[in-house]
């Protein structure tokens, strides 16, 4: 792809290693460039990388109103090499095509995603932050842009990328489990909609369910079918639990459950951690009565944010509420954190082609 580098004069941008002195949060800072590129006649074209910051669109662009919008969020690690490192982007890259099939999107070829990105994090590199544990969080994402109130697909589209530098997902160190409301009153997705997209209006759908969560002090929600029968979506994450004896299950993929990239990580390398793995439908009754009677040991969430998210208490709609495992991080779930973030870090060695160099070009 032939990119065209319109960026800030040298004397506007970041010439040294980021050396943060705080912890940095997760997802709030900015890069100095960001990637953009258009799709109208039938085409993706002019890719560009320029200046971050704000772009015009149209007040009545598709997305505003109906939106036809979808993103991916993947992670690049620095190693010992002082190279960097994205983690599993071709995953990412297939999932927004996925995405965009069912958004009615048209789709960028794979290769395409991923030179968006490597060409980004090439050009603003000095901004990985020289702290343990930190990351780029990426954030590649695809809107309609068309000035259309009508509703259709729009005919026009932006892809962008921004990158995020992010301190450590658990700045205090991998210790205290979450809580989750298991709720009855709001779902995440129908059959035949697109719970398997990461479209954004998903995304809007559940800051209801997630405000409702935290009356009852709970983080997230657990979000089950339709026919409030099986477990679906740990919030944002996709669900875990591990029984007695280290089996991890996770709920079988369906069409109102995300493909999450680190779930299929876990389930690939089960045996390296030396834990089982499987995934199948899950109920909701059978998950209470194993957490009651011991056969199930550790829960929680995965994503590509936290990796692992342990879950140490369940709350009920009546507010009453289950713990697993104590209320602590079992030593199931540490271990998983542990091998997969040290895949990710280079500390272990990765799968092929889990991690992808990024070369210099600029
Ligand atoms: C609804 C939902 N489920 C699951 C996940 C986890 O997916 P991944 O592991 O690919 O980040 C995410 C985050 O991307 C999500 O938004």
């Amino acid at each position: 792809m032939d990119i065209k580098y319109d960026l800030k004069p040298k004397s506007q941008r970041r010439t040294e290693p980021f050396k943060p002195d705080k912890t940095l949060p997760f997802g709030s800072l900015r890069t100095d460039h960001m990637f953009i590129m258009d799709y109208a006649d039938g085409e993706w074209k002019n890719p560009r990388i320029v200046p971050y910051g704000t772009i015009d669109i149209a007040p009545g662009a598709t997305v505003l109103h109906y939106g036809q919008a979808i993103f991916e969020g993947a992670k690049a690690f620095k190693h010992e090499d002082k190279e960097i490192y994205t983690f599993r982007l071709d995953m990412n890259a297939k999932r927004m095509n996925k995405s965009a099939e069912i958004l009615c999107i048209p789709k960028i070829p794979e290769d395409i995603q991923m030179e968006a990105v490597h060409a980004l994090i090439d050009v603003d590199r000095l901004w990985f932050p020289e702290q343990e544990g930190a990351s780029l969080y990426i954030r590649p994402f695809i809107f309609a842009t068309q000035d259309s109130l009508g509703l259709h697909v729009s005919a026009t589209y932006k892809f962008m990328v921004i990158i995020s530098p992010s301190g450590p997902y658990y700045p205090k160190g991998f210790t205290k489990p979450i809580k989750l409301l298991i709720t009855k009153k709001f779902h995440r997705a129908a059959p035949g909609g697109t719970g398997n997209a990461k479209a954004a209006g998903n995304y809007a759908a559940s800051l209801q369910a997630g405000e409702f969560a935290a009356k009852f002090g709970a983080s997230q929600v657990l979000y089950l079918d339709v026919t409030n029968t099986y477990i679906e979506e740990a919030g944002t994450m996709n669900h875990y639990h591990i029984l007695r004896g280290g089996t991890v299950i996770i709920p079988e993929f369906t069409d109102t459950i995300l493909k999450s990239i680190t779930s299929q990580s876990i389930i690939e390398i089960a045996g390296k951690i030396g834990v089982k793995a499987k995934q199948e439908r899950v109920r909701l009754d059978n998950f209470i009565e194993g957490i009651k009677s011991g056969e199930i040991i550790e829960a929680g969430g995965l994503g590509t944010a936290a990796v692992i998210s342990p879950v140490g208490e369940y709350v009920f709609e009546d507010g009453n509420s289950i713990n697993v495992n104590n209320n602590e991080v079992g030593k199931y779930s540490k271990k998983i954190y542990d091998y997969y973030t040290g895949i990710q870090t280079g500390k272990i060695e990765a799968p092929k082609g889990w991690l992808q160099k990024v070369e210099k070009r600029v």
